[in-house]
């Protein structure tokens, strides 16, 4: 066994972090109000490397790279890339501010706060969402059309299988906060999208799920690919380091929750059927 050294600000990055309405993003590179690290100038949040998707001309679409990845792999798959096209991907505070005041002066506040997040509050800023629409000659850049039908409905199928999941459901507004958008993916990785899938959840409801699996005692399991794959939740200390014990021998990620703990995913040894 390995133990792995957590830093408090390690609690805000990873491919897991829920951002919403009450949890911020930390901005890769700011001193973090709400974590203090163990080590002067630990503080920081790295950024995330950037791919270009594609896009519009002159308005690239950026993606976190692993995301980026796997969101090329699953349109190779079922031949997404001449009829859907990336419309939004990374943004920046700045745009995100941007984009919240051209849509209060053009639609109002109710619309607004149902479509779009507060600034410091959009998973956008995280690099691992991204707005999709059906390619036609206008596209509408906040809300475009993405219908449960066609290649659409087939990328919305497949997008968990590559680690996607459909962010803000019908029927789960209360939960996110946000208004039903069909064109909003989120990257959370492999094998959380089909978790999430499977057991119904969002993003707000996976990340406190996890809670009732803690690691070292009773993770959840989950079978993918011929492997058992377990996923557990250990909570943060404080203010401190955090070491997490894990098998060197087998592949495992670490993400941070962004609100006080670290989902672990750890690929076992053997063959699942
Ligand atoms: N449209 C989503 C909620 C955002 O602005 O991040
Ligand atoms: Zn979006």
């Amino acid at each position: 066994m390995k133990a792995l050294r957590l830093l408090p600000e390690q609690v805000r990055t990873g491919s897991l972090i829920l951002v919403n309405r009450d949890y911020d993003y930390a901005e890769p590179g700011r001193p973090q109000a709400n974590c203090s690290g163990m080590e002067r100038g630990s503080k920081h949040v790295r950024a995330e490397a950037l791919s270009v998707l594609g896009g519009r001309s002159g308005a690239p679409v950026l993606l976190a790279r692993r995301a980026a990845v796997l969101f090329a792999g699953l349109m190779d798959e079922i031949g997404g890339w001449s009829r859907i096209v990336p419309v939004s991907g990374y943004r920046t505070l700045a745009e995100q501010k941007d984009i919240w005041n051209s849509s209060l002066a053009e639609h109002g506040k109710d619309f607004t706060n149902a479509y779009v997040a507060l600034p410091g509050h959009s998973e956008h800023q995280t690099g691992l969402a991204l707005d999709l629409g059906l390619k036609k000659d206008e596209i509408d850049f906040l809300c475009p059309d993405f219908p449960d039908s066609g290649i659409c409905r087939t990328f919305r199928e497949r997008a968990p299988e590559y680690g996607f999941i459909h962010r803000y459901p019908s029927g789960k507004e209360k939960v996110t906060g946000i208004n039903h958008e069909p064109w909003h993916f989120r990257y959370v990785g492999t094998p959380h999208g089909e978790i999430m899938e499977k057991e119904g959840l969002t993003l707000e409801e996976y990340v406190f799920f996890l809670r009732d699996f803690p690691h070292g005692r009773r993770p959840y399991l989950f079978a993918a690919g011929g492997r058992q794959i377990a996923v557990s939740w250990l909570a943060a200390r404080r203010e401190e380091v955090t070491w997490l014990s894990v098998d060197e021998r087998l592949p495992h990620s670490v993400s941070g929750d962004n609100v006080n703990g670290f989902i672990i995913t750890e690929w076992r040894d053997g063959y699942v059927a």
